[in-house]
């Protein structure tokens, strides 16, 4: 097949993002505009989002095609994130992307967010290939997939309640740390003590890969609550590291149990969540001490990103899954094939 180019629209959360691929993985552009707006807000405000994405998306086409070097002659297909995500936000990506494809009389590409997260990974390690397992961890999922094939996938556990990064951004709000929690949780774990407090591990058995994470945000607030001003402020890094180590310990036990239980020789970890300095070092441990083969995209990919939305698409392209022009942005949760 000749060499292809897409453009390609994330806008399911706080981040539009443009980016032009090519059909071998190259990433042309990657432009990102993240919306500090909600901060003050504490977690991101859906109409707010809405509004920032139709401000933004048209300027950060333009940066995405300037980068890339490419016209709109150049481009092969149009590719956008259709679910999960905030249904309102989700609307702007997939109204634009429609405009586009039609009025360049190119393709359209629907993509999974989730199935995006996972296809970061073969921006940089384009040779893999399922059988493998995906833990995929962001603001609002968390879900462990066994990939029998391309085509062929099983949930084999998920939250039963707090997606990851919600435990992380939960329990920066009880620490006052501010939105979103997870980079700054894993910036002050860095010089933290993990064990100076025990936080639970929900769902211990070795043989259910379901997780809980909502027990560790009551466990917090309570310990929080115990200690005096200026024990909090003393120990802020000690609760961090120690919240964190609670997460990152069930996150990769979980996942590397996954491993085992399919026989699998391949991880792949994606989503936001995979940015965690403490969960990497952990995966990478016990990829070592159980001989499998561990994959995460790099710290620019692991965020929501445009170009994970066209590295998914690229198969998509090749065995034409093409998407009507009466496509439709929807919010349902997980990983699921469109
Ligand atoms: O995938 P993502 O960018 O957006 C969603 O699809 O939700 O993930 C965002 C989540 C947030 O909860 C954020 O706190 C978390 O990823 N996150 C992290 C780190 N960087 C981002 N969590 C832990 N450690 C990090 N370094
Ligand atoms: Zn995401």
């Amino acid at each position: 097949m000749n060499k292809f180019k897409i453009l390609a629209f994330e806008s399911s959360c706080d981040d539009t993002s443009v980016s032009v691929i090519d059909s071998d993985y190259s990433v042309l552009s990657n432009v990102t505009s993240s919306q500090p707006q909600h901060a003050d807000f504490g977690g991101v405000v859906p109409e707010l989002a809405s509004r920032l994405h139709m401000k933004n998306i048209m300027p950060l086409t333009r940066a995405a095609m300037k980068e890339a070097k490419v016209s709109f002659n150049d481009i092969d297909a149009v590719a956008v994130s259709v679910n999960p995500g905030l249904i309102g936000a989700l609307l702007v990506g997939v109204s634009f992307a429609k405009s586009l494809a039609y009025s360049l009389n190119k393709p359209l590409i629907a993509v999974n967010h989730m199935l995006g997260h996972i296809a970061a990974v073969k921006i940089e390690h384009r040779d893999i290939k399922p059988p493998y397992v995906a833990l995929v961890v962001s603001g609002g999922h968390t879900e462990l997939v066994w990939f029998k094939s391309e085509k062929e996938f099983e949930i084999i556990g998920r939250t039963r309640d707090d997606a990851a990064g919600e435990a992380f951004d939960k329990t920066a709000k009880l620490l006052k740390l501010g939105y979103p929690g997870g980079p700054v949780i894993d910036k002050l774990a860095q010089r933290g003590n993990p064990e100076y407090y025990r936080f639970p591990r929900a769902m211990n058995r070795k043989d259910n890969f379901d997780f809980s994470f909502s027990g560790l945000k009551t466990s917090v607030f309570n310990f929080v609550n115990k200690l005096s001003p200026e024990e909090r402020e003393k120990h802020i890094a000690d609760i961090a590291a120690s919240a964190q180590e609670a997460i990152t310990d069930s996150l990769s036990r979980k996942a590397s149990a996954a491993v085992a239980a399919k026989k699998a020789d391949t991880l792949i970890v994606a989503g936001g969540v995979s940015a965690n300095s403490g969960l990497r070092k952990k995966l990478l441990k016990l990829s070592k001490k159980h001989k499998y083969k561990f994959y995460c995209p790099s710290l620019k990919f692991c965020m929501d990103n445009a170009a994970m939305i066209g590295a998914a698409a690229i198969n998509k392209y090749k065995n034409k899954e093409f998407a009507e022009l009466n496509l439709n942005a929807f919010s349902t949760k997980g990983v699921r094939f469109i």
